[in-house]
């Protein structure tokens, strides 16, 4: 199980041989709407208190020991071919960090809404369509709690374009689902993690707290996805997802040995230096990532 006792340690557990078991128009959404729409079943949470326990991220056969990781723009699922559009974010450092957040987070939505339908098409188990349908309101929920506070610093976060794009062939979905879920989801949820604790506003605590239980829940479906996807892609090809999630976690290394962070908007936000976060993405390369 993945427990987060007091935030300050993540344990992520093994399982191995986990039960696994359209087309849309463009869609045009903001952060200040809470994403494009909304039509998940809704999600249930546990109850907020100091102590967050969330659901195991489901692997295969790897433990994995986190103090704290980071990820500065490392929060949401990207739906392909997302564009962004209007002028970037002003305010304060942190409200530009949050706005930034709110617009990945509202990313999140056409990006579950379409997970779920390729996953139904592709006849992926029910529990896993399902899954992706909650996270689509989970999203949207995150998407007003970073908007709200993002705007209480003078930001605004932009808009975007995703472009109309049918069922594709499971093996792009499950590359995708390897680059955005199994990399970036997991990593973000972790992030999500440490400024739950450390974040010095309690409302930004709050509201991580509540991200960290679905992200948690976000991270272990991908990881369920990719072992569900290559259970059933031709073995021929299901090399390529692996090879993609191993790309993806060298880049998000890679990105993070060139990324900084003011100290003044770490303390604010919770987010861990700079160091840390560096160490804990290449532990996350070696231990998840890169296997
Ligand atoms: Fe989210
Ligand atoms: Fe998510």
């Amino acid at each position: 199980m993945l427990s987060v006792a007091t935030c300050k340690r993540i344990e992520v557990g093994a399982v191995r041989g986990a039960d696994a078991g359209g087309t849309s128009g463009s869609t045009t959404g903001s952060a200040d709407d809470g994403g494009p729409t909304s039509d998940a079943d809704g999600a249930s949470s546990e109850a907020g208190s100091d102590a967050v326990v969330v659901d195991a991220i489901v692997v295969d056969a790897i433990t994995l020991h986190v103090t704290g990781t980071a990820g500065p723009g490392c929060t949401g699922r990207r739906p392909e071919g997302m564009v962004e559009v209007g002028a970037p974010a002003r305010g304060t450092p942190s409200g530009r960090w949050l706005a930034r957040a709110a617009a990945l987070e509202a990313a999140s939505v056409p990006a579950f809404r379409r997970l779920a339908r390729e996953l139904e098409v592709h006849g992926a188990p029910q529990r896993l369509v399902r899954a992706a349908r909650a996270a689509v309101a989970e999203e949207s929920r995150h998407t007003i709690l970073m908007a709200r506070a993002a705007r209480a610093r003078g930001a605004t976060p932009r808009a975007f374009r995703v472009p109309p794009m049918g069922v594709r062939p499971l093996l792009a979905v499950a590359v995708e689902n390897a680059r955005e879920g199994c990399v970036r989801e997991t990593l973000g949820a972790l992030t999500a993690v440490y400024q739950a604790t450390r974040a010095a506003d309690p409302a930004l605590r709050a509201a991580f707290k509540e991200i960290v239980r679905d992200e948690s829940r976000h991270a272990r479906l991908a990881w369920e996805v990719n072992v569900w996807a290559r259970s059933v892609l031709p073995t021929r090809v299901a090399h390529l997802v692996d090879d993609a999630r191993r790309e993806e976690g060298a880049r998000l290394v890679s990105e993070l040995a060139c990324a900084s962070t003011a100290p003044a908007l770490a303390r604010e936000l919770g987010l861990p230096p700079a160091a840390i976060a560096r160490s804990q993405a290449r532990h996350a390369r070696q231990a998840l990532w890169a296997a």
